[in-house]
């Protein structure tokens, strides 16, 4: 049985229930599991060890988020006790929020080179998604690469969970390469420098479990009025840049996750743009269908999270996106050289954002972890143009999203360049601090903060004698510490 999914007779002998491959994973271990943006992680083993309890004060690494079965169930049972290097899951925020886990917040470009280093400690099993076994051990991912590679090469042990969900002919859409050969070789975001499956010595395969399990599927609801408008700033924005010659007719575009991402996606498809091209962690929703539209060629990334009829209309349509879309290790989707040679627009969400342009997407007033920093500063830094976006106004009306200060930095004035909310955008590009503080006021800022903010920013100009990067640091933390008090920042 499996022969046709598993090409190796002797490897066909490592077939085991996930009883017993979960009985491999014991309390205080390193468990290394693949899975990108709740997308091919392993499910059967992980609901085991969830149901019997057997393994407790895990470190959890992933490439990023994970889904419910694993991320969600461990926390709740509280079997993780440190996880790296990023995290979505509601029961995963509150347990590192109240000191239960412990989270390595990392780049995610840099978490395959911490784990190669050691500075993670040794893996001590790799739990890694595939939809097919070579006769030499190398298997093909499912729909997400994120760090399998490196978990396959460092582990001491790795139990496969074969998914029978994901067809084989997925085969040949992955690109496993190691960092040098992309750097050297790669000329275009869909180039190709390495092979379709990830090396992994068969002796080192400890177990094979077949499950056929699907991913939790990813829900996009249709973009409101506001992200609309937002997308439809951002696109005038593009092709204003291409009319001045800042950015090529067919550029490249990266996109984080969310709302406005989407609805961005959607003019695109609206628009005479055509040819464009993708490097990214992600493809959603919104980028698959421009891929069938024409309107985007060639696409790179690390996961593939689609909903359930576009995941059903990607496998319909399986050897057309093959052509067109390469999924790589995050080491690659999310590499600074390769960002800075294509040069895309990069697109991503603050929770908040100061006058002068520092940007915080990981936590709420400074103390509590939502997410992580993900790959967001891997593109701000080194895209052509680097975008984020926030609503000018979070709890109903009671925080302001635009602030004197950010309570956390994620990404910073040196880099954030354009910065936009359903107000207006703000510009940032060649601006010194005090330019960018007016413009960030008038352009984003919701009219019910703006005269808040404007005293702010003129009380600091007088107080620091009109200093480079004017702040008044009482005033400026007391609008934080105000809504950590009342609930408001009014
Ligand atoms: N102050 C306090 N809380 C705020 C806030 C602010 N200025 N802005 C938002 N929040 C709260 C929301 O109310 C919400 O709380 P809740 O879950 O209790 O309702 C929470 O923060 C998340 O806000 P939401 O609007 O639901 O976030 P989102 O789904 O649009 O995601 C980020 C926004 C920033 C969390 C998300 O984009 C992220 O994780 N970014 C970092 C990683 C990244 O950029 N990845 C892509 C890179 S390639």
């Amino acid at each position: 049985m499996y022969d046709d999914r598993i090409l190796s007779a002797a490897l066909r002998e490592k077939i085991m229930t996930a009883e017993d491959a979960a009985l491999l994973i014991k309390d205080n271990m390193t468990l290394g599991v693949s899975g990108f943006t709740r997308i091919g992680y392993p499910k059967a083993v992980p609901r085991v060890i969830v149901e019997q309890q057997s393994a407790r004060g895990l470190t959890l690494i992933s490439g990023a988020s994970v889904g419910d079965e694993l991320d969600g169930a461990f926390a709740r049972a509280g079997l993780t006790a440190r996880r790296y290097p990023f995290q979505t899951h509601k029961d995963v925020q509150n347990g590192i929020n109240r000191g239960a886990i412990l989270l390595g917040d990392i780049h995610l470009s840099r978490l395959a080179q911490m784990i190669r280093s050691g500075i993670l400690g040794k893996i001590d099993v790799a739990l890694l998604e595939c939809c097919l076994i070579h006769e030499d051990g190398s298997f093909v991912p499912t729909l997400s690469v994120g760090v399998s590679d490196v978990l396959a090469e460092c582990a001491e042990k790795v139990i496969l969970e074969l998914n029978l969900f994901h067809p084989a002919a997925l085969s040949g859409i992955h690109d496993i390469a190691d960092m040098d050969a992309c750097v050297l070789s790669l000329t275009k975001p869909a180039g190709r420098a390495g092979k379709p499956a990830v090396p992994v010595h068969p002796d080192k395969i400890a177990g094979i479990v077949i499950t056929d399990m699907p991913d939790q599927h990813s829900v996009y609801p249709a973009p409101d009025d506001t992200a609309k408008s937002v997308a439809a700033m951002i696109l005038d924005l593009l092709n204003h840049e291409v009319k001045q010659g800042r950015l090529p007719e067919k550029f490249c575009v990266q996109s984080g996750t969310g709302l406005v991402a989407n609805a961005v996606m959607d003019q695109l498809a609206e628009s005479s743009l055509r040819g464009l091209s993708m490097f990214t962690e992600v493809i959603q929703d919104g980028a698959l269908h421009l891929i069938e539209e024409g309107v985007i060629t060639a696409a790179s990334c690390t996961s593939l999270c689609l909903s359930v009829e576009a995941e059903a209309r990607f496998y319909a349509k399986l050897p057309f996106f093959k052509e067109r879309i390469v999924l790589r290790p995050q080491e690659i989707s999310n590499c600074d050289a390769l960002i800075r040679r294509f040069g895309p627009v990069a697109m991503n969400t603050a929770v908040e954002a100061d006058i002068y342009g520092n940007v915080n997407s990981s936590h709420v007033s400074g103390s509590r972890i939502i997410n992580g920093i993900g790959g967001s500063a891997d593109f701000t830094r080194n895209a052509a143009l680097s975008i984020f976006i926030t609503p000018a106004l979070a709890k109903n009306g009671d925080i302001s999203c635009i602030v004197p200060m950010v309570t956390h930095v994620d990404n910073t004035e040196h880099d954030v360049k354009i910065l936009v909310t359903e107000q207006g955008i703000a510009d940032l590009r060649g601006l010194a601090p005090k330019e960018r503080a007016a413009l960030v006021i008038r352009n984003c800022c919701h009219p019910d903060y703006r005269p808040a903010l404007q005293e702010y920013f003129d009380r600091a100009c007088a107080l620091t004698g009109g200093a480079h990067t004017p702040h008044d640091l009482k005033q400026a933390l007391s609008w934080h510490q105000r809504f950590e008090e009342t609930g408001s920042m009014k």
